[in-house]
């Protein structure tokens, strides 16, 4: 179960967000990014969330803490942005919120040199998952601290998309051309050989009791909420012992949907010492600008 905590304030939209995520403090005097039960991408997004972030974080991958977060759209009515407004009306209830990172900046790969490990790890995460959504056009990185860390996994796991193919879209490929890391190095076998054992099946069940019920209600085909919990453990539990024989790392793609720019088609070459690096090694700027902590 993710702590619960109650909205107690709207603070301002992040715009750059797709799904128009917020931030809200709490009445656990948490300041949370808060995703919506009523954004268009709809509620799989934030199961997805859950189910991925809760499983990075337990694999050792940095996560920020997610919780629900209880919302009374009446604290968004001083809100002049018709849009959240709305928002905020169509989310009452349940929504997902992720620990806001102060002073964090969003990842560059020409500002920040990732050990050929780190990278391997998260390349090997995303691929388990079918992250389509870590690329250099969407990094969906944070730094803070000085550490990177991994925010948005509302695009993963394709295949709960269409249940009845689930287990044909799990056993594809997973293209890494395009990851934000794959300049780095990343060192796929050693992270495979690390992080496959760890995801057993009483992991997978742990972080899918994470997800709450009402989000999972109502799904063609599955009569409880349990019995959808385990359609998302089977395909994460087959991929987790093969999916690194079937990650595709090759050039970036060209044109879809921009041209991939000439640092990183540059950058692809091996590079003669980014290679035993276990920690990142960042700009002094994250140090300096960091925030006040949690
Ligand atoms: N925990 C956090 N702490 C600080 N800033 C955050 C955090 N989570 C998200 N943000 C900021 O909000 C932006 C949008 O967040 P996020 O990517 O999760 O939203 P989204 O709607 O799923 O976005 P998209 O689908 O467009 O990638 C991030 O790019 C980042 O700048
Ligand atoms: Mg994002």
């Amino acid at each position: 179960m993710l702590t619960e905590v109650t909205a107690t304030r709207y603070v301002t939209p992040l715009r750059e967000g797709g799904s128009l995520p917020g931030i809200v403090e709490a009445d656990d005097l948490g300041t949370y990014v808060m995703k919506f039960t009523g954004a268009g991408q709809g509620r799989k997004t934030l199961v997805a969330e859950v189910v991925c972030g809760e499983l990075g974080r337990r694999l050792g991958l940095r996560v920020p803490e997610l919780v629900t977060i209880q919302l009374d759209p009446v604290i968004g009515l001083a809100e002049p942005d018709q849009e959240v407004q709305e928002l905020l009306k169509a989310s009452a209830g349940l929504n997902l919120g992720m620990d806001y990172l102060p002073g964090s900046l969003g990842f560059d790969p020409l500002a920040y040199e990732v050990g050929a490990a780190e990278a391997g790890r998260v390349v090997w995460f995303d691929a388990l998952i079918n992250n389509v959504d870590r690329s250099w056009r969407n990094p969906n990185m944070l730094v803070w601290h000085g550490d990177p860390w991994l925010i948005d996994h509302g695009a993963t796991m394709i295949w709960h998309h269409n249940w009845p193919g689930a287990q044909a879209s799990a056993a594809k490929p997973y293209n890494a051309s395009d990851h934000v890391l794959a300049p780095f190095g990343p060192d796929i076998a050693t992270a495979a050989a690390e992080l496959a054992p760890l995801v057993t099946e009483e992991l997978l069940t742990e972080v899918t009791a994470a997800v709450p019920d009402e989000w999972l209600a109502g799904e063609p085909g599955f009569e409880t909420a349990d019995q959808l919990r385990r359609a998302y453990v089977e395909p994460l539990l087959a991929r987790a012992g093969s999916i690194h024989e079937r990650i595709v790392l090759e050039a970036p793609t060209k044109t879809r949907p921009s041209q991939a720019p000439g640092w990183l088609t540059g950058r692809l070459s091996p590079r003669p010492n980014s290679t035993e690096k276990d920690r990142d090694v960042q700009a002094g700027a994250a140090h300096d600008s960091k925030g006040g902590g949690r």
